[in-house]
């Protein structure tokens, strides 16, 4: 198979070679243990051989209800969902559509927005705005099935929806993905007659892209999601407990990370030359960030959109605090072909580039600014992708997933868990006065009152 490659010609300045090799053995054990389910967090282990276990029943599945979408002419898909229960898709969607596709004319491709990522009255209202006098249909994501943004985002657009379709119309157009059981939403769906999608027990929010919380909202979309799971099927395999290091691009990713990490480069930046992938940092951002980042450990991981960035970040990252390393994402092929044209003026003086691909330019800012931020002493790391389709974003997805649960175990932490994004909900529902929090309400109330 054609691969993304992991390219780490540029951090040789920075630590051994010895020093990031030294980790192969143990790295060995945490995939071994991945895969056996042994080690910390056994629980949340569905994803590492989630991709070969996802059925052609399965996406067929998927691929009926989003055809059954288009037939009722649906303008909008609304996904509503936080974190693990948002991103993927966003990331996806956003990486593999046409850039201004949601100002295009439609052709029958519901165009997927999202709602429940956070708390802003004004976006809510906006959309509700939008919707109005919209043709659309929703699917209402949450695992535990008690998160309060989308919880507060269904109820409103649920009643939109049926105040204008009236209750059965409503119902058909409504598919929430959580729980096989447990949780509020569960309930809400079966005293509803919701269809329902199930989040498997033993996939965490932030891993669960290749699940339907991802998978249903890209076929939505008219994306690729059989190639999408293809790609992640072949990293799945290439990563592997029987590949050795030496092959084991998920492997040596952690290493590197973890010795940079201990060097003091805590913080790590996501580099793209291709704004079709911000929200594929923010969805890295969340995999890394809430599973590191506890016990007092952990790197930070950070993003920027080059060259954009380039021209407001780029001073920090040339010249501030030196404890960054950067890990660029670079894809070999644009999928279109731009040739800067000549100008008999030349009042700008760029006819130097007359002739050129845009890309061409692209791809030596990339390399300029790689060789200076090293100088500026940035350890670069670089993940080559051939091009930006579902397949190679199958294999970067499920490359990032199993590196991180790697890199967490290396870290000594426990990759699939989240115990800190408890504290902002306590607080927030003792400010509330939510039944059951009488006691936090008091205490609370005290301190800001003080
Ligand atoms: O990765 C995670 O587990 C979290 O980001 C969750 O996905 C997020 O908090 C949303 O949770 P839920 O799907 O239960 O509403």
């Amino acid at each position: 198979m054609k691969s993304i490659a992991l390219q780490l010609e540029r951090i040789g300045g920075f630590v051994s070679k010895d020093a990031v090799t030294a980790y192969a053995p143990a790295l060995q054990q945490y995939n071994a243990a991945l895969h056996d389910k042994t080690g910390r967090g056994a629980d949340f282990l569905g994803w590492v051989n989630l991709p070969s276990s996802i059925t052609d029943a399965e996406l067929t599945d998927y691929e009926n209800t989003a055809k059954a979408l288009r037939r009722k002419d649906i303008e909008f898909f609304v996904v509503i969902g936080i974190g693990g229960s948002y991103l993927g898709a966003k990331a996806v969607i956003d990486a593999l559509s046409d850039s201004f596709a949601q100002l295009k004319p439609f052709y029958n491709t519901p165009r997927v927005l999202f709602a429940g990522q956070n708390l802003s009255e004004d976006y809510l209202a906006e959309l509700r705005d939008l919707l109005c006098d919209r043709e659309y249909a929703m699917a209402v994501i949450s695992k535990s099935g008690t998160t309060t943004e989308p919880a507060i985002a269904f109820r409103l657009l649920k009643r939109d929806l049926e105040e204008k379709y009236g209750k059965d119309e409503a119902q058909s157009r409504i598919i929430a993905i959580t729980d096989a059981k447990r949780g509020a939403l569960r309930k809400l769906a079966d005293t509803e007659g919701y269809k329902t999608y199930v989040i498997s027990d033993d996939i965490g929010g932030r891993y669960s892209v290749l699940t339907p919380v991802g998978l249903l909202a890209i076929a939505v979309a008219g994306l690729d999601i059989r190639a999408l799971v293809k790609g992640a099927v072949d990293m799945e395999q290439a990563s592997d407990k029987n590949v050795p290091y030496e092959k084991n691009l998920p492997m040596q990713y952690a290493a590197v990370r973890n010795v940079l990490y201990h060097s003091g480069k805590i913080i790590e930046i996501l580099v793209n030359y291709n704004p079709k992938l911000h929200y594929f940092a923010e969805w890295w951002k969340q995999l890394y960030g809430e599973s590191e980042g506890k016990e007092g450990k952990g790197i930070f991981p950070a993003s920027v959109d080059n060259t954009s960035d380039l021209h407001s970040m780029g001073q920090y990252i040339q010249e501030g605090e030196r404890r960054l390393f950067e890990t660029v994402i670079s894809i070999s092929a644009p999928a279109h072909n731009l040739r800067i044209p000549a100008d008999s003026d030349n009042l700008d003086g760029l006819n130097f580039l007359a002739g050129k691909r845009v890309n061409a330019v692209n791809r030596m800012a990339e390399l300029g600014t790689a060789l200076a931020h090293v100088d500026g002493g940035v350890p670069n790391l670089r993940i080559e992708i051939p091009e930006l389709n579902a397949y190679y974003l199958g294999q970067l997805i499920y490359f990032f997933e199993k590196a991180c649960g790697l890199s967490g175990y290396t870290l000594g932490v426990n990759p699939f868990d989240q115990p800190g994004v408890e504290a902002y909900k306590k607080n927030m529902f003792a400010l509330l006065d939510k039944p059951g929090y009488e006691e936090a309400s008091k205490a609370i109330k005290l301190l800001i009152n003080k």
